[in-house]
């Protein structure tokens, strides 16, 4: 048993366990601190010293997120000298912070203007600070980075090497003289950027952000030659009883949100998990032949993520012939909605301008691959973040009390349990399992729910026994964590057969598109909500879902299903 050793923070004991920080000291405590540079789990850089405390013996200003605390220490996180510090340490990042504020992306979700408010600075006292060369990086597809807005608190530094294993920006030059930058290249887009966008979700200020395709969305709304076609993954489905900040369900949320976009012109909405259903059907039939005709190599990896589809051409090429073919299911949605549009909306694919709401920026470097187009049409014009989503919403002033609900489109309006549950991780592993299952055995899976997958830990393995076949599958969240796995399949190690991997923490509900400020609770409820979604659906199989079985049936054939629902990868033959 670890001994819990005392300690007094503003005259309060308290208890703590060797080798925590003060910081955690306090914060279990209910005391708080602020901090800049500091991440939930990362090792602290000590970079801001926004977290300094006042040891109360010796009168020495200590960063808390770093110090580990001491038996019989006395420290005090509010006192006249500490608050005087922190405030000298914000009025020096702003002196050389543009003041832009009110157009600002971050504005509202922005530490350091939370932490401006708190300390009361009015006026910035240190005009004409050392200016940073102001650097605006519009190159990639996904993020755009502001370099005169970065406090240099390094914190997108950290994930992108830490979490994700792409170390594709770092601190570059010294002094005054000192950025965060794509190595020795220009622009983000020519390094090994992977699009994940986690450094986003990171940076405490504006200095990155995604690339807006919100007035793309806009000029096609009111473009009368324009019939607009929008749809919801289900990771955003999640999230959408956020934005009206009220107890409501997912089901009533969308309902709002569906009336709310038709009332400012959009004309189509659908469901991208009709779309998710379609992928398990697509990916668990190529799983059992891969299993059984030995037609393709094992483990086969989910493609669902385009940060994952990335990582993998930049990073490992030679295993590119290990992702399932199946295009990710946003992107199986658009290419449907263009084919079937004549015969089913009445519209022409030419006239169709289709817009993915994503929880995701990786997402819009995918709508620009050569791979995802059809009949000479991308596949999908536009993706909203869920962010972008509700600030097209605030812009058009939607107020709740007078939205008129509506309903998804038709057809391809249903979705099972399995398709809701894309957006956890180890939600596409589950689902595949329910009809990979039905494939291999001609029965239904007794219980659905396959908890060794669930939850939120980084990487979870298990063994499925299908009819006596033991199918060895992995989970992945955080591309860093795939590592291994990948290392184990080149040398030949590996045992797996199925691998789902998700470059965001907790998979889609934690990605870089959704709201800032996500933290570790709205993540768990996020899954939370994304499980009882599954559990309260009439039917929780991919292959049961009746507009999946009638686009089988009715709308397409065995050649379509192949050109419009599968694609290819860099150096694919
Ligand atoms: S988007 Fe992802 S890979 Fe690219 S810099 Fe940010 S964290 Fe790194
Ligand atoms: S870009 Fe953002 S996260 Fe990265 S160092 Fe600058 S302020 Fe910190
Ligand atoms: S895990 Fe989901 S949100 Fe994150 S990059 Fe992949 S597809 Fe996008
Ligand atoms: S938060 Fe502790 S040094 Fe930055």
């Amino acid at each position: 048993m670890k001994t819990k050793l005392k300690m007094t923070i503003n005259n309060k004991e308290v208890d703590f366990i060797k080798g925590e920080t003060i910081y955690q000291v306090a914060k279990k405590a209910g005391l708080f601190i602020p901090t800049l540079c500091y991440m939930e789990g990362y090792k602290p850089s000590g970079a801001c010293r926004i977290c300094v405390v006042e040891d109360v013996k010796t009168g020495r200003l200590i960063a808390s997120c770093s110090y580990p605390a001491e038996s019989g220490m006395e420290v005090r996180t509010d006192s006249p000298q500490v608050r005087m510090s922190r405030k000298k340490i914000i009025e020096l990042l702003l002196s050389n912070h543009p003041q832009d504020c009110l157009t600002c992306t971050k504005s509202g979700s922005c530490l350091l203007q939370d932490l401006s408010k708190q300390y009361g600075i009015d006026e910035i006292a240190f005009q004409g600070g050392a200016k940073k060369k102001a650097v605006i990086d519009k190159a990639s597809p996904s993020v755009e980075r502001d370099m005169a807005k970065c406090i240099l608190c390094g914190r997108c530094v950290t994930v992108c090497s830490e979490k994700q294993g792409v170390s594709a920006i770092d601190f570059s030059h010294r002094g005054f003289s000192t950025q965060v930058a794509p190595g020795s290249f220009k622009s983000l887009a020519e390094g090994n950027c992977v699009s994940c966008g986690q450094c986003i979700m990171a940076c405490p200020v504006g200095a990155l952000h995604e690339i807006s395709h919100k007035k793309l969305v806009i000029d096609a709304i009111i473009n009368p030659n324009k019939k607009v076609a929008l749809q919801f993954a289900p990771a955003c489905q999640m999230t959408f009883p956020e934005y009206f900040k009220k107890s409501i369900s997912v089901d009533d949320a969308t309902k709002k949100i569906i009336g709310a976009l038709r009332g400012i012109g959009v004309d189509f909405v659908f469901d991208t998990c009709t779309a998710a259903d379609i992928t398990i059907v697509e990916e668990a039939k190529e799983l059992v032949e891969r299993l059984t005709k030995k037609n393709k190599p094992l483990p086969m990896f989910t493609s669902c993520c385009p940060a994952w589809i990335n990582f993998i051409e930049t990073f490992y090429p030679k295993h590119t012939k290990h992702l399932s073919s199946c295009k990710s299911p946003h992107m199986m949605k658009g290419a449907l909605i263009k084919h079937l549009s004549e015969k089913l909306l009445k519209t022409k694919a030419k006239d169709l301008f289709v817009v993915s709401v994503m929880p995701c920026v990786a997402k819009k470097s995918e709508t620009g691959r050569p791979q995802l187009e059809n009949e000479g049409m991308a596949n999908v014009d536009a993706v909203l973040t869920t962010r972008e989503l509700f600030s097209l919403l605030d812009e058009f002033g939607i107020q709740y009390e007078k939205i008129q609900d509506s309903d998804y489109d038709r057809p391809f309006a249903n979705a099972s349990g399995a398709g809701k549950i894309f957006g956890a991780t180890g939600g596409v592993m589950e689902a595949a399992i329910r009809t990979a299952y039905y494939y291999v055995t001609g029965k239904e899976l007794d219980n659905v729910d396959y908890k060794p997958v669930r939850g939120m830990s980084e990487i979870k393995r298990a063994t499925v026994d299908i009819a006596g076949t033991q199918v060895n599958v992995a989970v992945v969240n955080g591309l860093g964590n795939v590592v291994d796995i990948l290392e184990d399949i080149s040398s030949g190690k590996s045992d797996l057969h199925f691998i789902e991997v998700m470059s965001c923490p907790s998979g889609c509900v934690g990605g870089a598109g959704q709201p800032y400020n996500t933290d570790a609770e709205l993540l768990k409820s996020r899954t939370k909500t994304t499980y009882k979604e599954d559990e309260n659906s009439k039917i929780r199989r991919s292959h049961q879902n009746p507009d999946v079985i009638e686009l089988y049936d009715k709308h397409i054939n065995e050649h379509e299903a192949h050109d419009l629902l599968h694609t290819r990868y860099k150096g694919d033959k």
